[in-house]
């Protein structure tokens, strides 16, 4: 494996500007950067995570006022979000400006623009001087890496540089909320909840994913079938006469009474955050052969715990085997 040693700031920034892909840290898992103005460093992004074309990436910015060099046409409560919740795990969907590649939006009229609050990240956008385009650092439909660790277990041999920036504080990607309809919607949950944004706004919607796990994906921006970890993982209650492999490992939620004695506990104290932040680690870990079936005990869907069911809904088969 090529890595480590990792990759520094100054190397980072180096590297991108020659249009080269390199994994970053962000506070919700790690990103696989590019210059989001050139193509060719675009199509070296979805080369390395065999990652369609057609599902479009997001931009980082350093700065809110950065979103207007990217995006046109901002309306009002963008500027709102951003004053809210940036820098942060939220993204948002605005018309784009004509200097992002079609590749970058997969020929979407509209951009997806984010302003990561992690340090390190803020330090590599700064250093390059580029807008960078990053989907998370894991190959296409695998789990997101929350370390440095697992994007290398992935793609070291693909890309040009890991930063390392510790392990991520929030855990699930970014939540993304569309400016560009008549309601602000959101079309992924995550840290940023729609509750929150409904006080900043006075309003929100929320749209429900169309990609079931093994449905076609619908349109661009819909295909979120990449939780999945190699091991079946089964997410929800599990009946008490249920016949489960000897090889089967439990990650609980708070003091839920499960079927086999848990391995993890997601937050043992049943705190929302601290679960988030563990659960991909937790999937990395236990994706090992070893074992024939992950259960995951179920978890309340209300807050930053959608984020966490929308996930789990998509990681998990159907029936138990
Ligand atoms: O937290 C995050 O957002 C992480 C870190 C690295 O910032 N990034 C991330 O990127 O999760 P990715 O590529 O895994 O997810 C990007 C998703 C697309 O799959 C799509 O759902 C949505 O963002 N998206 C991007 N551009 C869009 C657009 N123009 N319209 C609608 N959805 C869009
Ligand atoms: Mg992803």
């Amino acid at each position: 494996m090529k890595f480590p040693p990792w990759t520094s700031v100054e190397e980072a920034a180096r590297l991108l500007k020659q249009g080269e892909v390199v994994a970053i840290p962000t506070e919700t898992v790690y990103g696989l950067a590019g210059n989001a103005l050139e193509s060719k460093a675009l199509a070296k992004i979805f080369a390395a995570k065999e990652r369609p074309t057609f599902d479009p990436l997001i931009v980082h910015i350093s700065d809110i006022s950065q979103m207007a060099d990217i995006a046109k046409d901002i309306p009002e409560e963008a500027y709102q979000l951003a004053k809210a919740f940036w820098p942060g795990p939220l993204t948002m969907i605005l018309p784009k400006k004509d200097c992002i590649p079609d590749l970058c939006t997969s020929g979407l009229p509209s951009v997806a623009v984010r302003f990561p609050s992690h340090p390190v990240a803020q330090a590599i956008i700064n250093a390059s001087g580029l807008p960078l385009a990053a989907p998370s650092a894991n190959l296409f439909k695998h789990v997101s890496p929350t370390t440095a660790e697992h994007v290398a277990a992935q793609l070291s041999d693909r890309i040009a540089g890991i930063v390392d920036g510790g392990p991520c504080q929030v855990g699930v990607e970014s939540s993304i909320v569309s400016l560009t309809g008549d309601v602000p919607t959101v079309l992924r949950p995550g840290a940023i909840t729609p509750e929150m944004v409904k006080k900043v706004l006075g309003r929100v919607a929320i749209k429900e994913s169309t990609s079931k796990p093994g449905e076609a994906m619908q349109a661009p921006g819909q295909c979120d079938t990449h939780y999945r970890p190699q091991v079946p993982l089964y997410f929800g209650e599990v009946p008490a006469n249920a016949v489960l492999s000897e090889n089967t490992v439990r990650i609980a939620f708070g003091n839920y009474q499960g079927v086999i004695p848990a391995a993890v506990n997601l937050s043992a104290t049943g705190d929302m955050t601290e679960a988030t932040a563990k659960l991909y680690a937790y999937m990395h870990d236990l994706d090992d052969p070893k074992y024939d079936l992950i259960l995951v005990d179920p978890i309340p869907n209300q807050g930053v715990g959608m984020a966490l069911n929308a996930r789990l809904k998509r990681a998990s088969i159907k029936t138990l085997p």
